[in-house]
């Protein structure tokens, strides 16, 4: 059987939602940068193993980043998923897991990288807002896309409640993606996504890359 990890920082809520997804794969540990982050408690009332790597711990970026990798491969997984993982990771990193790293971020990417994304939306006046799933790559916020889903922006949006919005579809697409992947359909193959046997029966919220 095929296996993951999971990498927060936070909430953990897209975290959740790939775990209760009951993807085709065991989850092999949930890896968090801050011990206080509140998703760990979840995964381990749910048996699911977590561990800390805390980056305060280690004198700069490339130290923390081969003790994260260390501990990513310890578990062997097949696929390494960032939710809300919230630590820049330099580029040995990001190519040692390349084609096999997954992220979650609440924009249309290439539109709004970085953080804060739902203010910055509502700022700029613009009607559609949405998540994309993308294969992790050397710079930040971007890397081939997945999949994606779109919601409208209301005129009376707070910046919380387009988030809410949001998080629901990335609830949604993130636990899809990594079904396609532990699924062996989702692969990257020289910098372009490639997902078998893809049909355009999705409807409105979900866009695929030849869909
Ligand atoms: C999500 O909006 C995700 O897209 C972004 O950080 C947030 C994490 O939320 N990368 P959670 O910890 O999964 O609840």
């Amino acid at each position: 059987m095929k296996s993951y990890v999971i990498l927060i920082s936070g909430r953990g809520s897209n975290m959740q939602s790939l775990i209760d997804a009951k993807l085709p794969g065991r989850c092999a540990a949930v890896i968090s940068n801050r011990p206080e982050a509140a998703g760990l408690a979840w995964a381990a009332e749910r048996g699911v193993p977590t561990v800390v790597v805390d980056h305060k711990a280690f004198p700069d970026r490339d130290a923390f980043d081969a003790a994260l990798a260390a501990e990513i491969e310890r578990h062997g997984p097949d696929l390494v998923l960032l939710a809300g993982f919230m630590r820049v990771l330099g580029r040995a990193f990001v190519e040692r897991f390349e084609g096999r790293m997954l992220n979650i971020h609440p924009s249309l990417l290439p539109a709004f990288p970085g953080l804060h994304t739902h203010r910055s939306v509502l700022e700029a006046g613009i009607r559609i807002h949405g998540c994309t799933v993308h294969f992790v790559t050397a710079s930040l916020d971007s890397g081939p896309v997945v999949v994606q889903a779109a919601v409208p922006v209301l005129q009376d949006d707070s910046e919380s409640a387009l988030a809410a919005r949001v998080l629901a579809q990335e609830h949604i697409v993130y636990p899809q993606a990594a079904r396609w992947f532990l699924e062996d359909r989702l692969s990257l193959v020289q910098g372009r996504v490639m997902l078998a046997g893809e049909t355009s029966g999705n409807g409105t919220a979900l866009r695929s890359p030849q869909g």
